[in-house]
This record gives structure tokens, C-alpha cells and sequence, in this order.
């Protein structure tokens, strides 16, 4: 029969990895909330039209990338590309946002119909952190520095740079947009396919194509500059006196306008070379629309989201994972033969009460003494605790060292948990 394998895009992550995937989401889940984030659990399946409204008609992710179908009642559900959406639906539906601020984030899987390849899959992992009810560019800036400070804690800040561009208000994006199309027809045929239907539909996104007489066309239309109105340009400029009083260096980049629909004014991405062309691990801005366009009273809003894929990828591409969370057992506990097997699991339950860090394997399956050993060594485990019957008769257990040239020791079980308390308890 043939075996049935994941779907296409979709990845396991297993279990000698998931430690670095522990690792990364500890650190992160740490730097929120000392920054006084707190956690919202959201739902991977929403209301179709959420995304419809909420990403915009005219990107990518809604035009061709969503998962959706009709559930069992027939009505139109779609397994979440983003969480910005959902969280705003979420805050709205429990009056989180009137006359209050937030600071919010969440995890988990987003599914997005693309073209898998290294660090872009179908259904991927995310960070996101939103704010909500503060208008100035001060928690534009504490959102950067929060995540300049992830990137220390992950070890890879030498490998990412902060590109900052500001979108303005939509206004001024609708008076540009209109220069732009105005400039842009007269090249209607010498651009590509996907740029030719933009033009209609969401223009500013010619300016991502990688197709070179697309580029070339591209390098003389009016630049955002001479549109940006000036609350939005004074917003701008108080948010880069905050990034260089934080000692942090934006690349200023005019052309960097995402491919979500609601961002307005703030727009950003941290971007590593490390990664090839999945080159993002984490992208965001400000979208002080969205939440009136899902039909709540006006609310400032600005948040990112990072791609755990990518960020895993990246802290192994330039060693920050090294000697990190690759050890899962820190000791293997032996009954010497089936006789032993029940006051093995009786000092387990000994050691893991007095010891709450000390990660204990039991050994099950077993075997003669020789193989019960081998695999102690094959777990990884530092240490083997081995349950015999002269143990038994004594209440003692011997502590076999299995990294390092040692003799065995014959210990107490109150002398074992006494050495090991520093470590582990
Ligand atoms: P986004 O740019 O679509 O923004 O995604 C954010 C990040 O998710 C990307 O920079 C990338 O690291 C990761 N990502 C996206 N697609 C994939 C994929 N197919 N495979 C692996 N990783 C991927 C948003 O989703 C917005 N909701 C961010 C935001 C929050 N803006 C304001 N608040």
C-alpha cells in the first residue's frame, strides 16, 4: 500500500528539533512579556469574509492564497493566512479596543496557498505583537526596539537590518496611487504579467516585481515623497529621532509597501541575506483603518509578525543555536532486570518531585543488562541511575557518569538527590 505522506508545504517539525523551536519561542514569549505584552489565543478558522475586508480584495494572500471552503452548515470559512485580522475581530467582539490601549500577542500556525520552497511553506508558524489606541509614533519606536531586543536574545542581531518606509495617510497613498497609474499606462505592455493586472488593482505592489524591464519602468515613476502629507511626514520623523536615540539604524526604504492592504503611514521589515530569497523573518506597520473597516469605532493599531520557520533557519545558519537545546534527556534510569521495573518507577517519581528541572527517562522495553546500558548512552542522557538488587536490598542507586571518565558511585537515594539539587532541583 502506498505510504500517505504530509501535504505539500506543510512541515513536521521533529523531535530532535522541536528543541530549537522551544528555544526560539521561549525567548521570544520572555522579551514580550517583559515588554508587558500579554497573550491572545485565537482561532485558526474565521469567517471568510474577515480576510475579504480585513487583508484587502486586491492582495495576493486573498486573490490567490487562501484556504477556504464551505463547513458542514455551508457557510464560507477560511483557516487563517494572518493574525492581524483575527486579533482585531477578536478585541473588537470583546470590547477590548473602545477608550483603551493594548498591547497584545499571539502564536501559531497561518496557511497560505504559495509556492513552498526553503522557508516558505503552506502552513508556517508566527510571533505577531499588535498595539491598539496609541496614535504617536512612541510605540511605533517601542515595537522596533522590542524587536531589536529579540534579535539579541536570539543571538542573530548582526544578521538582520530594519528597512522603514512610511505609506502616509490613505489619502495621500490614493492621491499617489493615482499618479502613479496615470504614469505607469503609457508602459501597460511592456510590463509583466502580475504587474499589468496590479496597475487595477493595487499598483504600489509593481514596485516588488523582480522582472528587470518591469524594474527599469518602475525606477522613474513619482516617487511617495512629494504625496506624503505632512501629519504623516512629522509622524515619520518623530518616529526616526526615536529609533536614533535608541541607537537603532533603519535602512530607509521609499519602495517597501507589503502586501497587506490595511497598512497606512509605518510600514517595515527586518530582512537577513542569510536565507536566500525568503530573506523577511519579520514584517509589519501601522493599519489605523483596519479596525473601523471591520466596522469598530476608529482605533489606531500597529503590529508585526515574525516567521518562526525563518527565524529557526536563521539563528542555525549563523551558529547562534549551537550547543543550544539539543539535549532533551538529562538522565536514564536503569532497572537492572524486570524485578527492578517497579521501584524504578517508584524512585522516579522520588526524583522528579524533589528535582522539577532534572529531565528523567525510565527505561521501558527490557533486555538484557548490556542493552538496558546502551541505551542509556544512545538517549543522550548525561548520567545513568542504575536500580539493581543489591540497590534494591539497600536502598541505594548507582550514579554512572556516561559523558565523562569516571567511577561509579554507590549513593543513597537522599545522597543522589543532594548532588544533583544545584543542577536540577
Ligand atoms: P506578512 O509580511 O504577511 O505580515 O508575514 C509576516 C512574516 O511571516 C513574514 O515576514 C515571514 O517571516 C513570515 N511568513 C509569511 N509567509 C510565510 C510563508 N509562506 N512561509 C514562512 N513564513 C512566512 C503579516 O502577516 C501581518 N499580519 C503582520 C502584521 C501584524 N502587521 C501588523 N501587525
Amino acid at each position: 500500500m502506498k505510504k500517505i505522506q504530509s501535504v505539500r508545504g506543510m512541515q513536521d517539525v521533529l523531535p530532535g528539533d522541536s528543541a530549537r523551536w522551544q528555544w526560539v519561542e521561549g525567548a521570544v514569549g520572555d522579551v514580550l512579556s517583559r515588554f508587558g505584552y500579554r497573550q491572545i489565543r485565537l482561532p485558526l478558522l474565521e469567517e471568510t469574509g474577515l480576510f475579504a475586508r480585513g487583508v484587502g480584495e486586491s492582495s495576493d494572500i486573498v486573490m490567490k492564497e487562501m484556504y477556504t471552503f464551505d463547513d458542514r452548515g455551508g457557510d464560507s470559512v477560511t483557516l487563517r493566512p494572518e493574525g492581524t485580522a483575527g486579533c482585531v475581530r477578536a478585541c473588537e467582539q470583546a470590547g477590548l479596543l473602545f477608550n483603551q490601549t493594548q498591547r497584545l500577542w499571539y502564536s501559531g500556525p497561518m496557511f497560505r496557498y504559495e509556492r513552498p520552497q526553503k522557508g516558505r511553506y503552506r502552513q508556517f508558524e508566527q510571533i505577531g505583537a499588535e498595539a491598539f489606541g496609541l496614535p504617536g509614533p512612541d510605540i511605533d519606536a517601542e515595537l522596533l526596539m522590542l524587536t531589536a531586543e529579540l534579535w539579541r536574545a536570539l543571538g542573530i542581531d548582526h544578521a538582520v537590518r530594519l528597512e522603514l518606509n512610511t505609506l502616509g495617510s490613505s489619502e495621500a497613498r490614493a492621491a499617489w496611487r493615482e499618479a502613479l497609474v496615470a504614469w505607469l499606462r503609457p508602459y501597460e505592455a511592456e510590463l509583466d504579467e502580475d504587474s499589468r493586472r496590479r496597475l487595477d488593482t493595487n499598483p504600489m505592489r509593481i514596485f516588488d516585481s523582480k522582472v528587470a524591464r518591469t524594474q527599469e519602468i518602475i525606477a522613474g515613476a513619482p516617487a511617495f515623497d512629494d504625496w506624503i502629507d505632512d501629519a504623516s511626514k512629522a509622524h515619520f520623523d518623530g518616529l526616526l529621532a526615536l529609533l536614533d536615540a535608541a541607537g537603532i539604524e533603519p535602512v530607509l526604504n521609499p519602495r517597501l509597501v507589503r502586501g497587506l492592504d490595511y497598512y497606512s503611514r509605518t510600514v517595515f521589515e527586518w530582512t537577513t541575506d542569510a536565507l536566500g530569497a525568503q530573506g523577511t523573518v519579520c514584517a509589519g506597520g501601522r493599519y489605523d483603518g483596519l479596525v473601523e473597516l471591520l466596522g469598530g469605532r476608529p482605533t489606531p493599531g500597529i503590529g508585526f509578525a515574525m516567521g518562526v520557520d525563518r527565524l529557526v533557519l536563521l539563528a542555525e545558519e549563523v551558529g547562534a543555536l549551537a550547543n543550544r537545546a539539543t539535549k532533551e534527556v538529562d538522565a536514564y534510569l536503569v532497572p537492572l532486570d524486570d524485578d527492578a521495573t517497579a521501584a524504578a518507577f517508584t524512585l522516579a517519581a522520588e526524583l522528579r518531585a524533589a528535582l522539577p528541572r532534572l529531565r528523567l527517562l525510565v527505561h521501558c522495553g527490557g533486555g538484557k543488562v548490556k542493552a538496558r546500558l546502551k541505551r542509556a548512552d544512545a538517549s543522550g542522557a548525561d548520567f545513568a541511575f542504575i536500580l539493581g538488587s543489591e540497590e534494591l536490598a539497600q536502598g541505594t542507586v548507582t550514579l554512572k557518569a556516561l559523558r565523562e571518565e569516571v567511577p561509579q558511585r554507590t549513593l543513597t537515594r537522599a545522597a543522589l538527590i543532594d548532588e544533583l539539587r544545584a543542577p536540577y532541583g
